[in-house]
């Protein structure tokens, strides 16, 4: 194995979304209200905002879509001075300091311009460029989040893909009725 590829198999790319029960990610009017947790599930486990800040800790990196940008910028920029890398092939104002702009081939934007940076990278969405990273072979885990809702359209968490097998890996149900499922990718 060359140094580029020790490094490259080192970084860890996790997809992180939520999805509605029946499979969407985004209402057609980017109307969030829906991700707010109003059931109620007792034996689920909550965790503190400490709890919360100190994982976001470890995510060195957060890798998004420009339509996910530009949406994350309308709500208010939630990734505060963690590295962010949008793909786009537009000009777009950077939101803070810590926000680059990568336009080309996605394997080069993770082997060689993240890993040898960063190891705990985050692909947060949205669909188009998760479905990308996914037929690329370029997602070492997922962690889906499904609110216990249904939306009846909006945008599909994943388009159609071929078939790959995961690894189910952990299983957390919170007290808001959100689910977290932890998978990674099977090496055959
Ligand atoms: N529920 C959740 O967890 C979650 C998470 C994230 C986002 N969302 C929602 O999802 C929606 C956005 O998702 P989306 O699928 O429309 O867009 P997206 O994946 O965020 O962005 C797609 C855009 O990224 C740029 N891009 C550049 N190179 C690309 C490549 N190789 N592959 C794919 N995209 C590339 C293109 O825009 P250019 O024209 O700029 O090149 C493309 O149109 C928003 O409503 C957002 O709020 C939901």
């Amino acid at each position: 194995m060359s140094p580029s590829e020790g490094i490259a198999k080192q970084r860890r790319v996790t997809l992180h979304m939520v999805s509605s029960l029946d499979g969407f990610i985004a209402k057609k009017d980017n109307n969030v209200s829906w991700l707010d947790g109003t059931s109620v599930y007792e034996a689920g486990v909550s965790i503190s905002q400490e709890e919360i800040a100190a994982f976001i800790k470890t995510i060195d990196c957060y890798v998004l879509g420009s339509h996910t940008y530009e949406h994350a910028i309308e709500l208010g920029w939630p990734y505060g001075d963690t590295p962010a890398v949008v793909v786009t092939s537009k000009e777009l104002p950077a939101a803070t300091k810590s926000v680059e702009f990568y336009s080309g081939d996605l394997k080069t934007l993770v082997d060689v311009k993240l890993a040898p940076r960063y190891r705990n990278i985050w692909l947060v969405g949205g669909a188009m460029l998760c479905h990308r990273f996914l037929e690329l072979g370029l997602v070492d885990e997922i962690s889906l989040t499904i609110a216990p809702v249904l939306l009846g359209d909006g945008l599909r968490l994943f388009g159609s893909l071929p078939e790959q097998r995961w690894n189910l890996k952990n299983v957390r149900a919170y007290k808001n009725g959100f689910v977290e499922l932890s998978y990674s990718a099977l090496t055959v």
